[in-house]
């Protein structure tokens, strides 16, 4: 049975309700973080894909009772910003490297007969110089000043004035820096056909693509935690420290 909430709610509600959903969106390229504020019927109409396939493959993730669903929206602040940055940072970084060499690697072995792949290599080249750069501000300004206001609060203490004037600032630079980071990876995913391998494709070729995918997998959860559950709460936290001080 498909509960009729699946068909009103807006992308980013439903994955926010229910964590794994997410994977359904990515099976169908539907993006649930920064343009996921249009329901599935809106959604699939802009890319052509049939709204009922998605559909069912929810309803199966949501009557699936053996899954079970992390309360990211009970999280404070201050945890949420430590587990982003001890999984999505911390795999970000690891796998940067790895990728890196990957991609060039299958890019001078395969680019003569697949010349995408040296887009590809280009494309990852940017995204992750972003990513990297991104990263060092969150984890150097933003998420700090998130605990600071959030450790205010705890302790009743007045609020705190930001050097950046408010979160918001912050925040509408970094959901911007996600956009143009998923725009990075969608163009990948594009120029690979979604993932597709060629029949010649090597190991490291198939080792690649899987990275890659695990990589924009890992991106949107990244972003989905931040843009949709941190950010709103830090702004909502922000409001309330400044109208009871
Ligand atoms: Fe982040
Ligand atoms: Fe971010």
């Amino acid at each position: 049975m498909i509960p009729s909430s699946l068909q009103t709610k807006s992308l980013k509600e439903i994955v926010t309700d229910n964590f794994h959903t997410a994977a359904v969106f990515e099976k169908y390229s539907l993006d649930f973080c920064c343009r996921g504020g249009k329901t599935i019927d809106e959604a699939c109409k802009d890319k052509g894909i049939e709204p009922a396939s998605v559909l069912n493959d929810l309803a199966f993730i949501e009557n699936a009772a053996e899954l079970s669903n992390v309360p990211f929206t009970e999280w404070e602040p201050d945890i949420l910003c430590d587990y982003i940055v001890q999984n999505h940072h911390a795999y970000v970084a690891k796998i940067i490297p790895v990728l890196y060499m990957h991609t060039r690697k299958i890019a001078a072995v395969h680019g003569a007969n697949h010349p995408e792949l040296l887009s590809i290599a280009e494309h990852f080249e940017v995204v992750a110089l972003e990513l990297q750069q991104h990263m060092k501000k969150e984890e150097q300004m933003l998420f700090p000043f998130i605990k600071k206001i959030y450790a205010a609060k705890k302790h009743n203490e007045p609020a705190i004035h930001a050097p950046f004037g408010s979160v918001q600032n912050p925040i509408l630079l970094m959901e911007s820096e996600h956009e143009n980071a998923g725009d990075e990876m969608y163009a990948i995913r594009s120029l690979s056909n979604n993932y597709s391998l060629p029949v010649d494709a090597c190991t490291t070729y198939r080792v690649t693509f899987q990275e890659l995918q695990e990589f924009e997998l890992d991106l949107h959860r990244h972003v989905h935690l931040e843009n949709n559950i941190l950010f709103p709460k830090a702004i909502a936290l922000e409001q309330e420290m400044i109208s009871t001080n």
